[in-house]
């Protein structure tokens, strides 16, 4: 059996997505199962000039040949997954765990309304108080919604029988309810370990562990953000970003922060890192698909990451599609 699981190890929106889907096209998982998050989350994908924006459903769905499953852990807004289906021709590709929990319009309406929710930044799609009422015991799960019927299904028995899964994670590490810049994060843990068990595969079934950054820092909502530039210093090297699932402006740090990326690869157990946007930092690199393409700059960075953190760079990122990847994880 062969699993690969993606995180995010910084505020989220480091490319998952991206990465996600060349993954997807390129080791051909049977099963991509997502863990992670809910319908906060915004996946973009770009693939042969179409672009996807992705909130609930796995963002390997470019690869036509998986099944795309949907981990216990997940909490699922009806609409938008039925949407998501819809948009993206899914058809009969999808399967949700039974015991996933659902977000309702009241817990919708409880996320916008709530001071707290404000002093955070939410994204006012009812994951807090959602989760909340899930340990409450009070929560009610997918089987309520009678137009999820036909897509419930038990997602540890599919992944565990099935041979090459690849597992996708959501948000990022400093946003994890346990180890992130606590109290502005997200509802639950997001680390590699708690992704597992919310698609139902335990410790001893994971073959690797990619960790995708960034070449460097945004942050969507409150908390701390050390080297914070202004929208308009952020702009002129192009790193000003909006969120897919808000649209607010993304707060940019043009750097990497070293210790909070050591810490996430440790406790992800990451055994790869997937760099991405490598070429908003070195324009040069645009789009190359060779590491001995890279000049030297963009070459002594990569090393840099490798050093610093102690985990190989398996694979870059130098464009928008899915296919703008330098894949090194072959490679001693
Ligand atoms: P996740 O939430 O981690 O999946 O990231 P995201 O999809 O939220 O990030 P964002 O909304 O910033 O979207 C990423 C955009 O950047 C998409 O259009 C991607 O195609 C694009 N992108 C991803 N990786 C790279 C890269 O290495 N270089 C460039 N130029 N663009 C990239
Ligand atoms: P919530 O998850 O909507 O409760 O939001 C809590 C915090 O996590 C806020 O700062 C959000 O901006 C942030 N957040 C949640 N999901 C994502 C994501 O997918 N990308 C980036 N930030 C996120
Ligand atoms: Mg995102």
């Amino acid at each position: 059996m062969s699993v690969t699981v993606v995180v995010g190890g910084q505020y989220g929106d480091e490319g998952k997505g991206k990465i996600i889907s060349y993954l997807a096209l390129h080791d051909k998982p049977e099963v991509i199962a997502r863990g992670g998050g809910g319908p906060n989350a915004g996946h973009s994908v770009e693939y042969k000039g179409k672009k996807y924006s992705i909130r609930l459903v796995p963002s390997g769905l470019v690869e036509k040949e998986a099944k795309l499953a949907i981990g216990a852990g997940v909490l699922i807004d009806a609409d938008v997954f039925l949407k998501e289906v819809a948009n993206f021709e899914l058809g009969n590709r999808c399967i949700i765990d039974r015991r996933a929990t659902l977000i309702t319009q009241e817990m919708k309406d409880l996320d916008a309304a709530s001071e707290n929710s404000k002093k955070i930044g939410t994204t006012k799609t009812g994951m807090g108080p959602t989760q909340a009422a899930r340990a409450s015991r009070t929560a009610t799960t997918v089987e309520s919604e009678p137009r999820l019927k036909k897509y419930l299904g038990d997602v540890p028995e599919l992944v565990n029988s099935t041979k090459n899964v690849l597992v996708e994670g959501s948000q990022g590490f400093m946003l994890s309810n346990l180890y992130g810049t606590y109290p502005f994060v997200t509802s639950k843990d997001v680390s590699a370990s708690t992704i597992c068990a919310e698609v139902g595969l335990g410790p001893r079934k994971v073959k690797d562990v990619i960790m995708v950054i960034k070449a460097y820092t945004t942050r969507v909502g409150s908390g701390p953000m050390p080297g914070e530039l202004s929208e308009e210093e952020a702009k002129k090297i192009g790193m000003q970003e909006y969120g897919t699932v808000t649209g607010r402006p993304r707060r940019t740090n043009p750097n990497l922060v070293w210790d909070e990326i050591k810490t996430a690869a440790m406790i992800n157990s990451a055994n790869y890192l997937a760099v991405t946007k490598l070429d908003v930092k070195f324009p040069k690199c645009a789009k190359k698909r060779k590491f001995d393409e890279l000049d030297a700059d963009a070459k002594a960075f990569v090393a840099e990451i490798e050093k610093k953190v102690g985990v190989k760079v398996g694979l870059i990122g130098t464009g928008a599609d899915a296919e703008d990847i330098i894949d090194r994880r072959a490679v001693q």
